[in-house]
């Protein structure tokens, strides 16, 4: 029996294109708070052509890449903004070049997680609810809980780049227990009981 031992390997997918991107600063301090217990690797999304099945006979190295790095992770971690109350178009573009060519999806079987922040109130509730049902047809094993609908505001992070705020330390912390678990619990080795 083989037993993983080094850190897993977490693919982050940023919703947004933006240098400035607070969900991408947000991924960036969780990451942080991780260390010693998950290895973000942020995958860009940003050369991506838009989706086009007639582009699928011959992928574009962007996207052959792409799929590359999200099949080696051992799992992936979409941190999305709320653009129009549901996700950005980039993401979702993303997600189809992750699942296509039709029995080549990328994403087939991993853990994965979402999280996202915004300045508003709904913390991106409604974003994540479309991104949870996409998630279903995109095959991954979803982390349901704990929800992370995170408020931004100008100093929730401290010039490390750490979260400021202690209970927002606190609650992401318990959340990278969680889905350090989760993911841990995906990597085991499947016993299957024996028939009698
Ligand atoms: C086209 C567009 C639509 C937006 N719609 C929403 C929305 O539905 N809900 C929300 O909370 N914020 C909305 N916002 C504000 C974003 O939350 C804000 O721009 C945030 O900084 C985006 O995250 P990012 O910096 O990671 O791109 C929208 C912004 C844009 C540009």
């Amino acid at each position: 029996m083989t037993v993983q031992t080094s850190l897993p390997t977490v693919a982050v997918i940023v919703g947004s294109l933006s240098k400035g991107s607070i969900n991408r600063k947000f991924a960036e301090a969780v990451g942080r708070l991780a260390r010693g217990k998950l290895n973000f690797r942020f995958i860009e999304i940003g050369a991506l052509p838009l989706y086009d099945y007639e582009l699928e006979a011959a992928l574009p190295a962007s996207v052959a890449a792409f799929k590359a790095q999200v099949a080696e992770a051992d799992a992936v971690l979409f941190a999305t903004p709320e653009y129009l109350r549901t996700i950005p178009a980039a993401l979702k573009n993303a997600l189809e070049w992750g699942a296509r060519p039709y029995g080549q999806n990328s994403f087939a079987g991993k853990p994965a997680a979402i999280i996202g922040t915004t300045p508003g109130a709904i913390g991106t509730a409604v974003a994540q609810g479309d991104l949870r049902s996409i998630a279903t047809v995109l095959d991954v094993a979803l982390l349901v809980q704990p929800e992370i609908y995170f408020q931004w505001r100008p100093d929730t992070l401290d010039q490390n780049g750490e979260f400021a705020d202690e209970a927002a330390r606190k609650l992401l912390h318990s959340w990278v227990d969680r889905f350090t678990h989760w993911i841990a619990r995906l990597r085991a080795p499947v016993q299957l009981a024996q028939a009698s």
